[in-house]
């Protein structure tokens, strides 16, 4: 076991506090990473806030980090000491199932094993996140850092990057499309780039008129989404809608904008929805929803990104910040993710 140091929530708490713990011995397919940046994304406040009380082993967050490979396994041999690497929301899977040998390992039957909160496949722990100085993970989970990709802007690619890269390509998202992103937040600000990038005319639909400038800077439009005049003259006119909004509401002004024969995935609230059967019958609608990405996937987007120069714009604070972070997150006051800088753990 190897001590390190991390950001820790007990048990009924919302706030992290400093803690050492260990992590395991390194087994023969593993590699060690230095945790040097971790994005904050919405579902570690989720995490947090979602019955403290109820949880029975303690809590670090953190799905998409960049770091440096420090040690490997003797089965490794796709990775060197030294080598710059990123870690997803992702970290085992059965690799046997229909979906993990399509490369879908993020939908694997028996359920991937998640960074933070899932249960080690091997000895039955729960897994603790990047929210630390230093992770264990299966090499086959473990993405080369396309060279430059900056480490910091690149490590909000692997949760909310992935996130919304699979649905655009699944649906087609390019040349000839037309994309509307739903709420401007980490996973929002990210569609929009991948989708201009991935050529489609793209569209923010946000509360906030005053994010106009930075969708402008993106390459989109902005519709408010409180301005029924402009949310009417939309009806009907994006081919895929991804939906990134962070809180229950209802989906139907959404469902309207969609394109005939479109689709609107929902990515950002994962609860139940209610949809009127009739605002998808009218232009034969499509209700969709993803999560995170298989391997290729996660690998192609990475190589797209740094070939198109796509990272996320980001707030990079001390790890120590953590806290006023995820609490500045909480109010939607972070253009457009918060970094945590993990150099202060050394
Ligand atoms: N499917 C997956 O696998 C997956 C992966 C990662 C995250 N998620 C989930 O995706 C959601 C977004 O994550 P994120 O990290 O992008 O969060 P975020 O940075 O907080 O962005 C969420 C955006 O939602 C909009 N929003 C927030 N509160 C709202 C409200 N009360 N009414 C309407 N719009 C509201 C805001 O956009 P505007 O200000 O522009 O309106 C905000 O910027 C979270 O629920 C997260 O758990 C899902
Ligand atoms: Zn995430
Ligand atoms: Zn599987």
């Amino acid at each position: 076991m190897k001590t390190t140091v991390g950001w820790q929530a007990d048990r009924g708490e919302t706030t992290l506090r400093r803690v050492s713990f260990e992590r395991r011995e390194l087994r023969a397919d593993d590699v060690a990473v230095r945790v040097d940046y971790c994005g904050v994304c919405h579902s570690d406040l989720h995490a947090l806030h979602t019955h403290p009380a109820d949880r029975d082993t303690p809590l670090i967050p953190g799905h998409e980090f960049t770091g440096v490979v420090t040690d490997i396994g003797p089965d490794v041999t796709r990775f060197a000491v030294g080598d710059a690497v990123a870690v997803g929301n992702i970290v085992d899977s059965c690799g046997k199932c229909a979906m993990c040998l399509r490369g879908q390992e993020n939908f694997c039957h028996e359920f991937p094993t998640l960074t933070y909160g899932g249960t080690d496949r091997h000895d039955g722990t729960t897994t603790l996140g990047g929210y630390s100085r230093e992770y264990v993970v299966r090499d086959r989970f473990t993405y080369p850092l396309p060279t430059g990709l900056d480490p910091a802007a690149a490590a909000p690619l692997l949760c909310a990057g992935i996130t919304v890269w699979e649905p655009l390509r699944a649906l087609g998202a390019g040349p000839g499309t037309r994309v509307a992103v739903a709420g401007l937040g980490g996973l929002g600000h990210l569609a929009v780039k991948l989708a201009v990038a991935l050529g489609a005319d793209t569209t923010v639909i946000s509360r906030s008129a005053d994010k106009a400038d930075d969708a402008r800077r993106f390459g989109a439009n902005l519709i408010t989404s409180t301005d029924e005049r402009q949310m009417s003259a939309a009806r009907d006119r994006f081919d895929v809608v991804i939906d990134t909004i962070a809180v229950p509401h209802d989906i139907s002004p959404y469902v309207k904008l969609v394109a005939l024969d479109g689709t609107l995935s929902q990515v950002g609230y994962l609860g139940p929805v209610t949809v009127q059967t009739l605002d998808l019958l009218t232009g034969r609608k499509k209700l969709s929803s993803a999560g995170s990405g298989g391997r290729s996937e996660t690998a192609a987007m990475l190589e797209f990104c740094a070939e198109h120069n796509v990272t996320a714009d980001i707030e990079l604070v001390p790890s120590a910040r953590v806290n006023e972070a995820l609490d500045r997150l909480a109010r939607n006051d972070v253009r457009y993710r918060f970094v945590l800088d993990m150099a202060d753990l050394s």
